[in-house]
């Protein structure tokens, strides 16, 4: 089996690719480096560097098809960032989101799986989050998504191409063969900067926001394996054959960020130097997922939700790769 995975050099992408190249698939990776990394491309991947809204780039990777499905990772991601520069998300996820969609379409492709988000959600209601939880995105990044998984839906049933919208709640963990982890930079993320702080590497972790209606104070999210979202990518590609699917990624058990660094330290064994700080702008209190839909559709379980496990996974490859990829 074949596969074009754009953005592949990225955090969930990498970890994608080394999925599927463990079970024997060949993968093309289609990267601008923009975020990604180049030693997260592993050896045996074939790489068509490029952006995914340049016409040519794409011809060239289409052309090492046919593929049984296309990945779309490629993206800006930054929701702070979509707030202080909100056209570059749309010129970047929704305008080059099109370019790909066209010529997957063109390029005779049937399967197309959209890396989606949480963002979507905007600030929902109580209780875990399914799919029919409304669209109402409160960031330009959320609604860049929202915009593209709509393109996909008429693009379904103009063309009958098959897509796959799936909802990352939080993307965690690294690699279990020490290969692959999580390296953004600027890096925005709690499990990363928490290790970091605890390792003497960044200044303490401020935890934004302490009066939110939760527990002890602090948001609640939905930690997911890296590992565990790239089995429900492949996973997926069954169940298109019987139609188009959006799909909530998440474990089902929300933590709150004074949990998370507790387990960094448990795992770590030294404290997370923090302090306590004002809310994030747009952080909405309690975001965990039901993915009942998927686990009832494709069988699709997580292997590796406890919080310990995941964190422990990000903090073996940090140790081992202080400095993340190679510049
Ligand atoms: N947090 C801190 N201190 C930090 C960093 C984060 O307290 O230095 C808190 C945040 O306020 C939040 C939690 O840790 O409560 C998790 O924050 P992340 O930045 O790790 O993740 P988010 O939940 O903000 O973002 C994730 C994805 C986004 C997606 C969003 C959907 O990374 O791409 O979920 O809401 F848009």
């Amino acid at each position: 089996m074949r596969y074009l995975v754009t953005g592949g050099a990225g955090y969930v992408g990498s970890h994608l690719v080394a999925e599927i190249r463990d079970r024997g698939g060949e993968v093309v990776v289609v990267d601008n480096f923009v975020t990604g990394h180049r030693d997260a491309v592993l050896p045996g991947v074939r790489l068509v560097e490029g952006d995914v809204g340049d016409a040519a780039t794409l011809q060239a990777a289409l052309a090492f098809g046919p593929f049984e499905a296309v990945f779309h990772f490629a993206a800006r991601s930054l929701v702070g960032e979509s707030m202080r520069d909100p056209m570059l998300y749309f010129r970047e996820n929704v305008g080059k989101g099109a370019i790909l969609i066209d010529s997957c379409v063109r390029g005779g492709v049937r399967k197309f799986v959209f890396s989606s988000t949480a963002a979507l959600f905007g600030v929902p209601g109580e209780g875990p989050i399914g799919e029919t939880a409304p669209i109402a995105p409160v960031s330009v990044y959320g609604e860049s998504k929202a915009m593209i998984e709509r393109m996909l839906a008429w693009a379904g049933r103009v063309h009958g191409l098959r897509g796959a919208c799936l909802r990352y709640f939080n993307a965690a963990g690294a690699d279990a063969a020490g290969r692959l982890g999580e390296d953004h930079r600027p890096e925005t993320h709690l499990i990363p900067l928490a290790i970091d702080a605890a390792l003497g590497r960044r200044p303490p972790l401020e935890v934004f926001g302490t009066d939110f209606p939760t527990p002890d104070g602090t948001c609640i999210r939905d930690y997911i394996h890296v590992a565990d979202l790239a089995d429900a990518h492949l996973r997926v590609l069954t169940r298109l054959d019987a139609g188009s699917v959006a799909y909530n990624l998440g474990t089902g058990r929300g933590h709150s960020v004074l949990e998370v660094l507790r387990a960094v330290e448990a795992v770590g064994g030294r404290a997370v130097p923090h302090c306590l700080a004002g809310r994030r702008a747009g952080d909405p209190a309690n975001l965990v997922a039901s993915s009942a839909r998927i686990a009832a559709e494709t069988g699709w379980a997580p292997r590796r939700a406890a919080l310990e496990a995941i964190v422990a996974s990000a903090w073996a490859w940090r140790v081992a790769h202080p400095d993340g990829f190679a510049a």
